[in-house]
């Protein structure tokens, strides 16, 4: 099973249209691999400028959305607002999410329900900290996190898993390839046996957290490591080397 390597770019709250606008310039002048997927998660109030900027052969990410259609939720957005800014992606769970704004993994279900339902990709985050991976529980709250999205999709074909240790997040301090590899071996295995054979085989597990031009080339060589999430490195012109890893 060939899975196309995917590789998303979280920019985060960072940028100004300026700083965005010389970013994507760099990106669309860039000679990329047309064999890898690239998408790149924009600020919700710059998704419109991004999507008409950004040269088409580039998806664009929402970082978030909510749960339900409309209605009076003060300061959120929904995926049929997203889609309407020609965005077809949103990333949900990231680890800032859940553990600076406090979201709950049943939150981040319903959210990857509604935003599935409603046509999104959704890439979905997943992730322990440094004191679960540090007491031997790295593979638990991975599954346990898993669980509630996989309870939450019916069609995996528009899901991308990104295993992002908490840990590895804007610290500079990568997981080893091994290290990425175990984790995500692991979590194909789960697939099989707790979704199906054909969704393991075919589902595209991205690794996030502090991956750089100097890093994505051995991450990327891992047989279960199908692409990356991006933060710091993607606001740079070092994204591009990051979208060729495999050239
Ligand atoms: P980082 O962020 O590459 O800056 O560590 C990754 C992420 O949060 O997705």
């Amino acid at each position: 099973m060939t899975r196309k390597f995917f590789v998303g770019g979280n920019w985060k709250m960072n940028g100004d249209k300026k700083s965005l606008g010389d970013l994507i310039n760099t990106m669309n002048g860039a000679k990329v691999d047309p064999n890898v997927e690239v998408v790149c998660g924009a600020p919700a109030i710059y998704l419109d400028f991004a999507r008409s900027k950004l040269d088409h052969k580039f998806g664009i990410a929402a970082q978030n959305c909510y749960k339900v259609a409309k209605g009076a939720f003060t300061g959120e957005i929904s995926p049929a607002m997203i889609k309407d800014c020609g965005v077809h992606w949103v990333i949900l769970g990231h680890s800032e999410r859940r553990h600076v704004f406090g979201e709950s993994d049943e939150l981040i279900g319903q959210k990857t329900a509604h935003a599935l339902e409603n046509g999104l990709g959704v890439i979905a985050c997943i992730g322990e900290k440094l004191d679960e991976r540090e007491g031997g529980i790295t593979e638990k709250v991975v599954f346990a996190q898993t669980k509630v999205i996989a309870d939450n999709v019916k069609d995996w074909s528009k899901v991308v898993l990104a295993y992002e240790p908490v840990w590895a997040i804007g610290t500079g301090k990568t997981a080893s390839p091994q290290q990425a590899q175990e984790v995500h071996h692991k979590l194909r295995e789960w697939m099989k046996k707790n979704v199906s054979e054909a969704v393991a085989s075919s589902v595209r597990i991205i690794y996030g957290g502090s991956v750089t031009g100097g890093t994505c080339k051995e991450l990327g060589s891992q047989a279960d490591v199908d692409g990356f999430l991006v933060g710091g490195a993607s606001l740079k012109p070092e994204f591009i080397e990051i979208i060729n890893a495999k050239q």
